[in-house]
C-alpha cells in the first residue's frame, strides 16, 4: 500500500494539543481521507521506531496576503506506537517532531491488535473504524471492562441505539470459550419500554404484561411510599408509618414459622388483609377511658394489645358503635379511635382504588402475585423460570421485560422491584457463595424515563435503586448499560458512573454539552463531530477501547422493530372499516 505523506510540519506541541501545517495540499494526494476523527502520526527526532499517535480534531484554512492556502491541523496526542506496540498517554517525543503523516493502516491495525498483549485482554468486537476507506479495520474493546464497569449509549432518534445494543448483546451471546453447543453463560436482562427488542432476540425469554408477575409484598417503603402515598401530603409520615407498622404485623401473622420479621423481610403478607384493617382503622370506636376497649355494634371487645387488635381488624371490616357522651343512662362514653377522625380517609380511599384497580390486579396485587414465591420471583428474571405453559423459553440469555403494557402510574416501581431484587440477588450470591459465577447485564432503554435528573417523587424508587446498581454493582457482577436519547435529563450519578460511551449523533446543544461536560477533558473539540455522525456511526470513548475511536457499529443479525410507522404507505391503502371500538374502548378502561 502506498504511504501517503502529508508533508505536515509541526508547528506546535501542547500538552494536549499538537498543530500541524500543511504547506501544499495537492502533494497530499489522500486530503479526504484526513477528516475528524482520522488518525495522524508524528515521527520522533531520536528514534524512528517511535511514533506520536494523535487524533484530528480540527481543520483551519489560512489564505496568506499572496492568495496562498495553507493547511493547518490541530489534533490530540493519544499515545506513542513502538515496535508495533501501542500505549497510552506517553505524548513524550524528543522535540522538535520531525514530521507529521496519516497514520498507516498497518499502524493503526497495530494499535488495535495490540490491546491483546495487555493481561486480562479479553477482545470483543461490534464494530469498525468508520473513515477508514476500503479495507476493514476491526475496533475491539477489551470485553471485560467494557460490561462490567457499566456503559452508555446515547444519541438522538434515529442514530442507531437500538440497533447498536442488539448488535453488542448478540455478540455477547453468541461468545464462546470453547465449542460446547447451547447456550452461553451470558444473563442481560433488558427494559424495554417500546416492545422492540422481541424481533432481535427471537430466542429470549419475553415477559410482557399478561404474563408479568410481580409481588407487591416484596416492594420496599420507598415503593410503596410512591404507590400509594399522594406526593406533597402533609399527613404522609404518620400514613406511611401507619402503613409499615400494619405490614410488618401482617407479616408477623401470616409467617408464624419465622423468628426474626422486619417491614422489609421477604416475606409474604396479604393486601387486602391490610386494607381490611386500614378500613376498620378509620371507623373504629372505643371506650373514651381504654384505648383498647373497642366498641364494635354488636358488642365490646377488649384487646390486650394493638397487635392483637390488628389481627382481629385483618379479617374483616366490622360495624362499630356511635360515638356519645358518658351519661348515667347510657354508662361510660364511646369516642372516636385515634385514625377514625378523617385524617386517614383519603389515603384509605386510594389504597383501596389501587388495590381494587383490575389493571394492577393482574399482575400486582392478584392470586397470582399472592402465591408466586420468593424464589419463582428471582427465576423469572432470571432465566432460570420452570417450565410450563407461562414461561415458553425457561432458559435464556435475555430475558426482555416488555414494560410496554405497564401502567404509567407504576412503571417506576415496576422497574425499581426488578432491578432492586436483581442487586439483592447478586449481593446474597456473593455472600453466600463468593464471586459472582453468573454476571447480569441490565439494559435501560430510555432510561431518561425511569432515571431521570429531576428529583419528581414519582421516580423516586427506581431512581435510586439503579443508581444503587451503578455505584455498588460491579462488586457483586452487575452492572448497567443505560441507553438515552435525552442524556441530559438523565440522573447524572449514573452517568458519571458510565465508564464506556458509545456516542451516536447527538443533535440537542444541551444534550452535546452533557455529553461533552462528561467525557474526559482532553478529548477537546473531537466530541464536535456528535451532531454530523451518519446513522449507526459513533465516537467510542472509554477504559475498554485502545483510544478514542470513530466507529460504524455492525449490523445486527435480527433487527430491532422500529417504531416508524410507514404513513405513506398505510394511506395509500383502500378506507380501513373494521375498527374495533369497543375493544379499544374496554381496553382502556380496564
Ligand atoms: N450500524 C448501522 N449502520 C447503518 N445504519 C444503521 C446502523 N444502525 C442503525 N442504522 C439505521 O438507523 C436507523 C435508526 O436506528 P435505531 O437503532 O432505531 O435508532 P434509535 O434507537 O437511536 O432511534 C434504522 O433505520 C437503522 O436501519
Ligand atoms: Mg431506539
Amino acid at each position: 500500500m502506498a504511504e501517503q505523506k502529508v508533508n505536515g510540519e509541526v508547528i506546535a506541541v501542547l500538552p494536549n494539543k499538537v498543530k500541524i501545517k500543511i504547506d501544499d495540499l495537492n502533494a497530499f494526494k489522500g486530503a479526504e481521507q484526513l477528516k475528524v476523527g482520522s488518525y495522524i502520526q508524528i515521527a520522533d527526532n531520536d528514534n524512528s521506531d517511535i511514533k506520536l499517535i494523535a487524533i484530528i480534531e480540527s481543520f483551519l484554512i489560512e489564505v496568506t496576503e499572496g492568495g496562498e492556502r495553507k493547511y493547518l491541523i490541530e489534533a490530540n496526542p493519544l499515545g506513542t506506537i513502538e515496535d508495533g506496540v501501542f500505549r497510552r498517554g506517553g505524548d513524550s517525543i524528543a522535540l522538535p517532531p520531525k514530521e507529521a503523516t496519516t497514520a498507516s493502516k498497518e499502524d493503526i491495525k497495530a494499535i488495535y491488535s495490540s490491546g491483546s498483549n495487555e493481561s486480562n485482554y479479553e477482545r470483543f468486537c461490534f464494530a469498525q473504524l468508520s473513515h477508514s476507506s476500503k479495507e476493514r479495520i476491526d475496533v475491539p474493546v477489551n470485553g471485560n471492562r467494557f460490561f462490567n464497569k457499566h456503559f452508555a449509549i446515547v444519541g438522538s432518534t434515529g442514530s442507531g441505539k437500538s440497533h447498536t445494543t442488539a448488535k453488542v448483546l448478540q455478540n455477547a451471546t453468541q461468545e464462546r470459550k470453547s465449542d460446547f453447543k447451547g447456550l452461553n453463560n451470558s444473563h442481560i436482562i433488558i427494559f424495554d419500554i417500546h416492545s422492540e427488542y422481541n424481533s432481535a432476540f427471537p430466542e429470549s425469554n419475553s415477559i410482557t404484561i399478561n404474563d408479568l408477575i410481580l409481588p407487591y409484598w416484596l416492594l420496599n417503603g420507598d415503593e410503596l411510599e410512591e404507590l400509594f402515598l399522594e406526593s406533597g401530603d402533609n399527613n404522609n409520615y404518620n400514613q406511611s408509618s401507619l402503613l409499615r407498622t400494619l405490614i410488618t404485623e401482617n407479616k408477623i401473622y401470616k409467617n408464624p414459622s419465622e423468628s426474626k420479621v422486619y417491614f422489609d423481610s421477604p416475606l409474604k403478607f396479604d393486601i387486602d388483609e391490610i386494607l381490611n384493617c386500614f378500613q376498620n382503622l378509620r371507623k373504629e370506636t372505643k371506650h373514651t377511658e381504654n384505648d383498647l376497649d373497642i366498641q364494635f355494634s354488636d358488642g365490646n371487645k377488649i384487646f390486650k394489645s394493638d397487635s392483637e387488635k390488628y389481627q382481629h381488624y385483618f379479617k374483616k371490616t366490622y360495624e362499630f358503635a356511635s360515638p356519645r357522651r358518658a351519661s348515667k343512662d347510657a354508662g361510660h362514653g364511646i369516642s372516636k379511635g385515634a385514625f377514625s377522625d378523617g385524617s386517614i380517609d383519603k389515603f384509605v380511599s386510594r389504597l383501596n382504588t389501587k388495590v381494587d384497580s383490575q389493571r394492577l390486579r393482574q399482575f400486582l396485587f392478584g392470586d397470582k402475585s399472592k402465591n408466586i414465591s420468593f424464589e419463582e420471583t428471582l427465576r423469572q428474571f432470571l432465566g432460570y423460570g420452570y417450565d410450563n405453559e407461562n414461561r415458553k423459553n425457561a432458559k435464556s440469555n435475555v430475558i426482555i421485560v416488555d414494560l410496554s403494557g405497564v401502567p404509567f402510574e407504576v412503571l417506576s416501581i415496576t422497574v425499581s422491584l426488578i432491578s432492586r431484587l436483581l442487586f439483592d440477588y447478586s449481593y446474597y450470591y456473593k455472600k453466600q457463595v463468593g464471586d459472582n459465577d453468573m454476571p447480569l447485564l441490565l439494559v435501560y432503554e430510555e432510561a431518561h424515563k425511569y432515571v431521570p435528573k429531576s428529583n419528581l417523587a414519582r421516580f423516586k424508587s427506581s431512581r435510586s435503586s439503579i443508581e444503587r446498581i451503578a455505584k455498588e454493582g460491579r462488586k457483586y457482577g452487575i452492572s448497567l448499560a443505560i441507553i438515552s436519547q435525552r442524556p441530559s435529563e438523565l440522573s447524572e450519578t449514573i452517568f458519571s458512573q458510565c465508564n464506556n460511551f458509545i456516542a451516536m449523533r447527538l443533535t440537542n446543544p444541551d444534550d452535546q454539552n452533557y455529553v461533552k461536560r462528561l467525557l474526559p477533558d482532553s478529548l477537546g473539540s473531537v466530541t464536535d463531530i456528535l451532531p454530523s455522525l451518519q446513522s449507526g456511526e459513533a465516537l467510542l470513548i472509554g477504559e475498554a477501547t485502545v483510544m478514542p475511536s470513530i466507529i460504524l457499529v455492525d449490523r445486527c443479525d435480527n433487527e430491532p422493530s422500529s417504531n416508524d410507522i410507514p404513513y405513506l404507505e398505510k394511506w395509500k391503502e383502500e378506507w380501513f372499516e373494521n375498527v374495533d371500538f369497543k375493544g379499544i374502548t374496554k381496553s382502556w378502561k380496564d
